[in-house]
């Protein structure tokens, strides 16, 4: 390592002392000296970079203790030795005092060099004990910052005296003002929900018998009512002889991880259930239009005083109500074919007022509000009633005594902000549909379960639970949310957002009046389930029609090209093996230019239709149908 010349600043009116002290200096050290003789001089020469300040105890009438002052102030860091002729004991002890670093006598100068080195190594010590304070201090506040940072509470309890501190966030995360917390476990428990509380002090007992690290969850009500989740975890520190002295740990408030994690699961559930519901629904279908179409058949073929007649129309009426069932866990799942039209909510809600009045009974007000420019939705007007219908049934039985039942519709706009149910939102403007009621609500527990298929907390043969299942599965299909605000006693208040568009509203053409329902045309049949081919055959074949089956799509496009003749009609399955009902139709229409298109599906398959969005006007029927609906289906198309 180079060798840096020592820097002495030597304050010396002397030249004979100052040149003497000089070649003391150099036989030490290699030196880089400035030589001074009074204050003004001494006062202009001093700064920090000096390794050493020599000065004569007087100097020109300057006294070292002045020297020292002045240095003190200037660079503090810098040591300075008294150099004198003679001096008094106590005239040094008052020099060394006032942080002179040694003094010497002129005639001892050969201590010179080592008094040097043992200043400049004890300023090094100063140094690094300085900086080893800061760095410490540096510590402390970045440890300060992380834990206010990241809303950590500390706390720490002595097993001894049963005293417990709690540092000022972790009050706050209860709830508490500075310094209110009381300071004693039973104090703490106090704070936890009590239906947490066996819970927690079963965790403590078994940290301190065990001696082990530990954690807990608990709940803790604030003033305002609010619940928050704290997770506390800690240990405990025993002396030497193993007995616990204290315990001290951190605690987090955790709510919004749990909220997540609850509201992730509760979107999961409803996925799987809805998978569930579609599946069943779906092979439910076929079975039941089988069953209707069947017993529809048989009805139609027997004398009407047949007294077998009654039994059959029992038959059909469990179908019926099995069909209405079977509809609703499809709207849940979201697999129904929707015929969505441009339409406007409040046109919605005004048509169906007398129809929702004789419904809901006198004693309930319906209040129906437009607020700003509402706009238009997309949607399927059939679905939209369904879901008016559900929510004001719901509303009615939640007003026993009666009550207010107030529909709202408004313009929306949504951002990312405003995502609820741990589902993110499409951000844009949506028309919202608020349905209200002035009735007894519900708990956080139901409203988290509301819209689960069959479940309900109404009586036995009341209630299947299925309402709002498929007011969920209509809005979600048609790309909205809905979300819920409820309180006991409270009343309750459904709000659904459904995206604006901006198209005006369209009119159904008008259905003709006169239906005949018979026809003589051909008609090409595909569908792969037996009975459902069967059916739909013997149906149309009673009305009139030329019918051709087929169970695959091979085997259709085989008869199609195969024949001569004209086919007037293709009724086709939407779901087939081998290609889609849509695929197999661009086949028929290759070999049949001008054949007409009907397509029947009890569901919909999103790789097919895209979400269950059949292309416009195509049209089509929904499994399960009567052959009456059938044959007024196709004289439609044919029409
Ligand atoms: N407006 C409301 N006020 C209070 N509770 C309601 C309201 N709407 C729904 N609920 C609660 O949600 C449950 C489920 O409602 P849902 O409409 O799905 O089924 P349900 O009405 O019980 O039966 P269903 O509609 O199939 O006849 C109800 O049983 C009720 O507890
Ligand atoms: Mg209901």
């Amino acid at each position: 390592m180079l060798e840096l010349p020592l820097r002495a600043l030597l304050l010396e009116d002397n030249p004979h002392d100052a040149e003497l002290i000089l070649r003391e200096l150099k036989t030490s050290f290699n030196v880089d000296a400035t030589v001074v003789s009074d204050e003004g001089s001494f006062l202009a020469a001093i700064d920090p970079t000096f390794d050493i300040v020599l000065a004569d105890y007087n100097s020109a009438g300057f006294p070292a203790s002045h020297a020292l002052a002045a240095l003190k102030t200037a660079a503090p860091d810098v040591p300075l030795i008294v150099i004198s002729e003679t001096l008094g004991e106590s005239t040094a002890v008052a020099l060394l005092n006032n942080g002179a670093a040694d003094y010497l006598l002129k005639d001892r100068l050969s201590r010179l060099g080592q008094a040097i080195q043992r200043a400049i190594d004890e300023r090094q010590l100063r140094r690094a004990k300085h900086e080893a304070e800061n760095a410490l201090i540096l510590a402390e506040e970045r440890i300060r910052f992380a834990i206010e940072a990241s809303r950590v509470g500390i706390w720490e309890a002595d097993l001894r005296t049963g005293t417990i501190r709690w540092s000022e966030m972790l009050e706050s995360l209860h709830g508490l003002a500075p310094g209110t917390f009381g300071g004693t476990l039973r104090a703490f428990l106090e704070r936890v929900d009590p239906a947490d509380r066996a819970a927690v002090e079963g965790a403590i007992h078994r940290a301190a018998s065990e001696r082990t690290d530990g954690s807990v969850l608990y709940r803790t009500r604030r003033a305002d009512g609010s619940v928050r989740w704290i997770s506390a975890s800690g240990r405990t520190f025993s002396d030497a002889a193993g007995r616990p002295l204290r315990a001290a740990g951190i605690a987090q408030d955790i709510t919004k991880r749990i909220r997540l994690e609850e509201q992730y699961r509760q979107s999961q559930k409803m996925e799987a259930i809805g998978l569930l519901a579609g599946g069943i629904a779906h092979d439910f279908n076929n079975l039941l239009t089988a069953i209707e179409g069947y017993s529809t058949l048989m009805a139609e073929a027997m004398r009407t005083d047949d007294p077998l007649q009654a039994h059959l129309a029992e038959v059909r009426r469990a179908a019926e109500r099995a069909t209405a069932l079977t509809r609703q866990l499809l709207a849940f799942s979201r697999r129904q074919i929707l015929e969505p039209r441009v339409l406007g909510l409040r046109d919605s809600v005004t048509s169906m007022g007398p129809m929702l009045q004789r419904l809901i009974g006198e004693n309930v007000d319906i209040v129906v509000r437009e607020r700003g420019e509402p706009g238009h939705v997309k949607a399927d007007p059939g679905q939209i009633e369904q879901v008016i219908l559900n929510l004001a049934i719901n509303a009615r039985d939640a007003m026993p005594r009666g009550g207010t039942l107030t529909f709202e519709i408004s313009d929306a706009r949504l951002t990312n902000a405003d995502a609820r149910s741990g589902a993110t939102v499409v951000p844009g403007r949506y028309t919202l549909l608020t349905v209200s009621d002035s009735g007894y609500g519900m708990d956080a527990e139901t409203q988290a379960r509301v819209f689960e298929p069959f479940f309900t907390t109404k009586q036995k043969g009341k209630g299947t639970g299925l309402g709002l299942s498929t007011v969920y599965g209509i809005v979600k299909q048609s790309g909205g949310y809905i979300w819920i605000d409820s309180a006991p006693g409270a009343g309750t208040r459904f709000s659904i957002y459904l995206p604006r568009v901006e198209e005006a509203v369209e009119t159904p053409p008008p259905r003709s009046a006169s239906e005949s329902l018979t026809g003589s045309e051909t008609i090409l049949v595909v569908e792969d389930e037996g009975a459902v081919r069967m059916l739909v055959r013997r149906a149309l074949e009673r009305y009139g029609y030329k019918v051709l089956t087929a169970g695959t799509p091979l085997e259709a496009i085989e008869l199609a090209r195969g024949s001569g003749e004209r086919i007037d009609l293709l009724i086709s399955d939407v779901v087939l093996p081998q290609m889609s009902g849509r695929a197999l139709a661009n086949h028929i229409l290759e070999a049949k230019a001008g054949t007409r298109l009907l397509f029947m599906s009890g569901y919909t398959d999103d790789a097919i239709v895209h979400h269950g969005v059949l292309d416009e006007g195509t049209p089509f029927i929904q499994k399960p149908f009567t052959p009456q609906a059938l044959a007024r289906k196709v004289r439609q198309v044919l029409a």
